[in-house]
């Protein structure tokens, strides 16, 4: 793993060996793919201003909700994640509590709430896709809250299935209907297959005891048919009376709407476009960072993610307004890439980014950097001409 100098050598290691169904669930977007790419051009167009002499070393650690991080960033909620290898969410769990990170488990992942909770006790939370059943979402609650969980985060981004093409050329649906494409791309990564034949198909253990049955769909159009689609701010209102941790709204872009998420009791804002997976033609999380952390002010919890791929891109994210980051593919692109020596790698390759970045750029600590050390900051720029 050694050789694998960044994120994206991950990831094309991962295509190499996950058949093509898999990687292209993993790495797709929705619609033509714009959304995706905009998160990627408008994290690169954001430019840091490095400073020199200022003799500090970097500090990594990011408090959020009363909870100190050794590092202030996270791994996303990424159902089905064992399909991708098996035994991913695991594999990632552990990585969490080592290295002290957040890692986000979704209602519809591959391994229980219990199981991940216990796997990272303190470093767990709960992503909630809030179901058309009221009993359901009270159970999954429950569940997180007895299994140690204290940060949940509801996702209001998938009022409906995203236009996934790449899972309808790849004939991607559930239960998996192996057609002659199919089993030859899984036969072409025989890894793969034999570890997936000996672990069985990964399933949504989570939503079992209520007989979510999964019957000829996309993964998308499963969660979809789960998923109450006409969310309201009212439903967050009585989620809030539901739940006794923070609660963060993730995929939020308008600011409108990170103002109505305070409004019905949120205590954080989670800015993302779900990685180009729903809207294709969503703004670049980032510019809906800058401009959501404009309308709430400093004081608010913001966190982002989508297009995270390196340290200085955790860095961008902050310099734009974010207290603390995620990144969803890149952790997956690492097991898929390397099973847990992957995983590992992906942790260690951020982790090594970002404090070259903060020593980079002058910055001594993750709390002290702020929107100073963007290059185009004209607060900062003003400043900085001599006074006559
Ligand atoms: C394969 C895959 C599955 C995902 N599943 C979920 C999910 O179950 N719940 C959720 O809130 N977001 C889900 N997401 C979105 C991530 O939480 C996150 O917003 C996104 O991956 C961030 O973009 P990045 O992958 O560019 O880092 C998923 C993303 C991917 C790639």
């Amino acid at each position: 793993m050694k050789t694998m100098s960044c994120i994206a050598d991950l990831a094309r290691r991962a295509r190499r060996r996950l058949p093509a169904f898999a990687f292209g669930f993993l790495d797709g977007g929705s619609g033509e793919e714009g959304g995706l790419r905009r998160n990627r051009e408008r994290l690169e167009a954001v430019t840091l201003k490095p400073r020199f002499c200022t003799g500090g070393k970097p500090e990594t650690t990011a408090t959020l909700f009363g909870r100190t991080h050794a590092q202030p960033f996270g791994i996303a909620p990424v159902g089905m994640g064992n399909l991708l290898w098996p035994g991913a969410d695991l594999i990632l769990a552990r990585q969490a509590q080592a290295h002290d990170l957040p890692l986000v488990v979704s209602t519809v992942s591959s391994t229980t709430i219990e199981a991940m909770a216990e796997a990272a006790p303190g470093n767990t939370w709960f992503q909630l896709y809030y179901s058309h059943r009221p009993d359901i979402n009270r159970d999954l609650l429950r569940r997180a809250w007895e299994a140690g969980i204290r940060v949940m985060a509801v996702t209001v981004d998938v009022p409906l299935a995203g236009d996934r093409r790449r899972d309808v050329r790849n004939r991607f649906v559930l239960p998996f209907r192996p057609g002659l494409r199919f089993m030859a791309s899984v036969a072409a990564h025989p890894a793969w297959a034999l570890a997936t034949l000996r672990a069985g198909s990964p399933g949504f253990p989570n939503l079992a005891p209520y007989n979510a049955a999964v019957s000829g769909q996309t993964l998308s159009a499963f969660i979809t048919s789960q998923i109450k689609d006409t969310l309201s701010w009212d439903d967050l209102k009585e989620l809030r009376q539901m739940w006794q941790g923070a609660l963060l709204v993730k995929g939020l872009l308008a600011p409108e709407d990170a103002e109505a998420a305070l409004e019905a009791g949120a205590d954080g804002i989670w800015v993302s476009n779900h990685g180009g997976r729903q809207l294709d033609a969503a703004p670049a999380a980032v510019d809906a960072l800058a401009a959501i952390r404009a309308a709430v002010g400093p004081d608010v919890v913001v966190v982002m993610d989508s297009g995270i791929r390196s340290g200085e891109d955790i860095v961008r994210a902050r310099v734009m307004g974010a207290d603390f980051v995620f990144c969803g593919r890149g952790f997956y692109y690492g097991v898929a890439a390397g099973g847990a020596a992957g995983a590992a790698r992906a942790v260690e390759l951020l982790t090594a980014d970002l404090r070259r970045t903060l020593t980079q750029i002058g910055c001594p600590s993750w709390t002290g950097l702020d929107h100073r050390w963007r290059w185009d900051d004209q607060a900062a720029a003003s400043t900085a001409v001599p006074q006559s």
